[in-house]
């Protein structure tokens, strides 16, 4: 139990956890089915290359989301790559800074030129209208990113995309099981793409998915995800390897059996952070509706400094001392990150929400009690926000705040790698 700034672990209080609580641990499922169905793949002998776990894997895919065809590939980023390609995108195309930053490497990876714009400022989501007033000659294509399984604004792009007559893909790699007013995330653009990364609320082990109502297109991404290959003997067009393998697809069935469970478990942590720390002043979660038509996998916080007396990166040193590994999730920008800040761009809302969010930790490796726990600190903080900030401004409270945070605030550089801390597994914890 803390009451005062004394209790704080960065001031040398007791820490709350003895080990540290992550976001984007994995949603486990059910470790018999999986054993089962790697069991059967061995007996069979068939690993890869399309095997029947992979092809169930995309049929149920395909269902859920709503659409035609699934081809299942070994990431997001492949098949990000691969649709873009399908597309046949040239020149430049249009993605939100305030994104991660897959988005728009693989724009840049496919040889095109990202050309990125700004985001709502309250959703976070990316600006149709920020979208528009990118176009120029060379583009050809928009991508939306439905960020932190969110819906963005795709009727608004489908009539920007449809004006200029670009082409229109979405990043729904946080968004699978994820559903629009009347139908799930998948049907939207000429494609969209899921990830089932290790941290999302399916997960393959390592894995994504294109997903579209468009035969010739899956056709093409088909082929392309299998070196070109349409036959025996015949490679039709120039491909990759981004398959996905059936030791994944094992895990993504099993993952989809639990993904009732893990939804249930993410909506009821999500209540009860709601129910912690609604009347915080100068803390809020970014989506507080219970009822949101996506599956809760994120929590994120939205700091007003002002408001709250403390700033993002002090709030998450406090955090971190107290063994709470909380993510600055999309900071600072995809126009910060080194391959794409001498472009020279300004995004005041992806600026804003950069310096303000921040993810706690939630899925189904965080108990009911550990939000209390975690939430009882963010109140500490509000309660004796003057001391905190004043005890966190003298250097050495500094020197500790840029050892939990990775990055002082006052030297901070935007854009460069936060160092991770001893002991501190975070870099390979979540994305
Ligand atoms: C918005 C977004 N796009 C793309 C990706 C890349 O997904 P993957 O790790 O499956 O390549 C991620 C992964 O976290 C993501 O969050």
């Amino acid at each position: 139990m803390k009451s005062g700034p004394d209790d704080l672990a960065i001031f040398g209080g007791t820490p709350a956890f003895d080990r540290p609580r992550y976001v984007g641990l994995p949603n486990i499922g059910d470790r018999d089915q999986l054993f089962a169905l790697l069991g059967e793949a061995l007996d069979r002998r068939w690993l890869s290359n399309g095997g029947p776990l992979v092809r169930e894997f995309e049929r149920q895919v395909a269902d859920l989301a709503g659409v035609r065809h699934c081809v299942a590939t070994c990431n997001a980023t492949a098949a990000l790559e691969l649709a873009i390609r399908a597309a046949g995108l040239t020149g430049e195309v249009i993605v939100p800074a305030f994104t991660f930053p897959a988005t728009v490497h693989a724009v840049r990876w496919m040889g095109l030129t990202p050309v990125l714009c700004d985001v709502d400022p309250d959703s976070g989501l990316i600006d149709p209208a920020s979208a528009a007033a990118r176009i120029g000659p060379r583009t050809s294509g928009i991508i939306g990113v439905h960020l932190w399984g969110r819906p963005c604004p795709v009727t608004e792009l489908t009539r920007v995309a449809r004006r200029h007559g670009l082409a229109l893909l979405f990043d729904a790699a946080q968004a699978f099981g994820s559903a629009y007013p009347g139908r799930p995330v998948g049907g939207a653009g000429l494609a969209e793409v899921f990830s089932f990364h290790a941290t999302k609320l399916v997960n393959a082990f390592e894995g994504g998915a294109v997903v579209t109502d468009d035969g010739a297109l899956a056709a093409r991404v088909r082929a392309m995800h299998n070196f070109g290959i349409v036959g025996e003997d015949e490679v039709a067009l120039t491909g990759t390897n981004a398959k996905m393998s059936e030791a994944a697809a094992a895990m993504g069935l099993v993952s989809l059996r639990g993904m009732p469970d893990f939804v249930a478990r993410n909506r009821g942590n999500h209540r009860r952070y709601l129910a912690a720390l609604t009347g915080v002043p100068g803390v809020e979660l970014l989506d507080p509706d219970p009822a949101a038509r996506h599956g809760q996998h994120y929590v994120v916080l939205r700091v007003d400094r002002e408001r709250l007396g403390v700033h993002r990166d002090d709030l998450m040193a406090v955090l971190r001392a107290e063994n709470v590994v909380a993510r600055r999730y999309f900071y600072p920008g995809c126009h910060r990150m080194a391959p794409y800040r001498s472009d020279g761009w300004s995004f005041p809302h992806a600026d804003a929400l950069a310096d303000a969010l921040l993810t706690l930790p939630t899925g189904t490796a965080v108990e009911a009690a550990e939000i209390d726990r975690i939430a009882e600190v963010v109140r500490v903080v509000a309660a004796h926000a003057p001391v905190v900030a004043a005890r966190l401004a003298r250097p050495a409270e500094q020197a500790a705040v840029a050892r939990r945070s990775g990055a002082a605030r006052a030297g901070h550089q935007p854009g460069v790698p936060l160092p991770v801390a001893a002991g501190d597994e975070v870099a390979e914890r979540g994305q």
